[in-house]
């Protein structure tokens, strides 16, 4: 995708930096997942590096579980990095032009919800693998193909786009790593509840993870789309799953 898509993605979340954490509850228990699956594990002490910050859910639980490390935050909205403790380093990068020049390899790099929206996955996760320290380890977190299965059946039912952003399969991200530096991987199925198809939508706009390469839809579309979304009509509950793939990889 062009840099017309990642200025997009960008804008969108510096927009939403205010609104992020209010709505971002599984963005932080899955931070809170993956930290803790890092802690169990002997990571080197040097240069911690949480790519795609945002708020800093990953690099908080991190330190939380680690006190005596700390994490650089990169992430290219400024808003985003505006909200992180005033005492935590940070520096303001567009991850789709590399990592931004670092001081010394990284012994431990992580990643939670923000590979999927680079333009390149796979590139950037070789890349991320080849620039660690030897020994260094790599935490990733990010929705897959597969995910939001209740949206995909509504849009074909209603004849619809569906506007969900386009995600990494499972297999495209393992089919980059060596299987020998893989050491925990795990695909977590999410599935959000509300009584209102719109309700499951509306806080991926709330946090600026909206971003869609398809057109954007009319209000009687989206209509379409509501009383298309399977169950809903029958059991009055909307369903919204997630795939989430998590991974930990030494080099
Ligand atoms: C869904 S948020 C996840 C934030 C955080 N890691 C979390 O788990 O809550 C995605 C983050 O990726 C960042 N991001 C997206 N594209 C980026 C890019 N090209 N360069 C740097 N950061 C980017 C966004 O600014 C946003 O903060």
């Amino acid at each position: 995708m062009s840099s017309g898509w990642s200025n997009l993605v960008l804008k969108n979340f510096d927009q939403a930096a205010s609104t992020y954490n209010g709505q971002a509850r599984l963005q932080r228990a899955v931070a809170w997942r993956l930290a803790k699956h890092c802690a169990k594990h002997q990571i080197p002490e040097g240069l911690w590096v949480d790519l795609g910050s945002g708020t800093g859910h990953i690099a908080n639980a991190l330190e939380t579980c680690m006190p005596q490390r700390q994490v650089l935050r990169v992430d290219g909205c400024s808003e985003m990095l505006t909200l992180h403790h005033r005492h935590r380093p940070s520096q303001l990068w567009d991850l789709n032009l590399g990592l931004p020049p670092l001081p010394q390899p990284p012994s431990l790099l992580v990643s939670s919800f923000a590979l999927h929206w680079l333009s390149n996955p796979q590139a950037r996760l070789k890349e991320w693998l080849a620039a660690l320290a030897p020994g260094g380890w790599m935490a990733l977190a990010l929705p897959v193909h597969g995910s939001f299965p209740q949206w995909h059946h509504a849009a074909a039912a209603a004849g619809v786009t569906c506007s969900a952003m386009p995600l990494p399969s499972q297999s495209s991200l393992l089919e980059v790593l060596p299987p020998d530096c893989i050491r925990y991987q795990q695909l977590h199925r999410f599935t959000q509840k509300s009584a209102e198809v719109f309700s499951l939508l509306r806080p991926m706009r709330q946090m600026g993870a909206h971003s869609s390469p398809y057109p954007a839809m009319g209000i009687s579309k989206w209509r379409r789309l509501k009383q298309a979304w399977p169950s809903h009509q029958e059991s009055g509950v909307a369903e919204l799953t997630w795939l989430i793939q998590l991974l930990l990889i030494q080099r």
